[in-house]
């Protein structure tokens, strides 16, 4: 049989204090704007709820789950399982992801708003993992780079466990 073990990568401390910065630089970028905040879930709920709160120009928020993950490998469909409430034109989208790996599932969002119409469309990721990058997305904000290791926590799951840790770790295997 095989036990999972957490091994702390990001501390909660850190991921709070980043994530304050990362409010204070966004609202600086946005001033005299609105944001209107899309979460991709449900991994992002946890960042974009924690960011939405450190950002001081007023904001909106919808959210969108889509799907292209099965335990630790990526497949290379994007799933679109809830769409978003309400309409994007017109609009300075800043998309909010959890992590962004091979950039596929973006990369498709990306293109997807800026189709539907938003005046401007960026992206701000908790995490990012740029070895495993097979687009050319362009990553306008991330709080941290990550090694190309499946890591747990603050929203991200292995098979829906693990999201609610309050920091980031790195899962391991263990035989027993
Ligand atoms: P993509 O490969 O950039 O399209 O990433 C798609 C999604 O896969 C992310 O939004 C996460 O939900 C998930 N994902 C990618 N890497 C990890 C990881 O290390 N741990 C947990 N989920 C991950
Ligand atoms: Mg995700």
């Amino acid at each position: 049989m095989k036990k999972e073990n957490i091994k702390v990568l990001i501390s909660e401390e850190e991921v709070d204090r980043k994530i304050r910065e990362m409010g204070e630089k966004i609202s600086r970028e946005y001033a005299g704007r609105e944001i209107h905040m899309i979460c991709v879930l449900k991994g992002g709920v946890f960042f974009m709820t924690e960011l939405a709160k450190r950002i001081s120009v007023p904001v909106s928020m919808d959210f969108m789950a889509v799907s292209s993950y099965e335990g630790t490998q990526s497949t290379s469909k994007v799933k679109i399982i809830k769409d978003l409430d309400e309409s994007v034109e017109g609009k300075d989208v800043l998309v909010v992801e959890d992590i962004v790996d091979t950039g596929r599932t973006l990369s498709v969002l990306l293109d997807m708003f800026r189709q539907r119409g938003a005046s401007s469309v960026k992206l701000c990721t908790l995490l990012d993992k740029p070895d495993g990058r097979v687009t050319d997305i362009q990553v306008d904000h991330a709080c941290f780079k990550v090694p190309d290791k499946f890591v747990v926590g603050y929203g991200l799951d292995y098979n829906q466990k693990y999201r609610n840790l309050p920091y980031i770790g790195v899962i391991e295997f263990e035989e027993v």
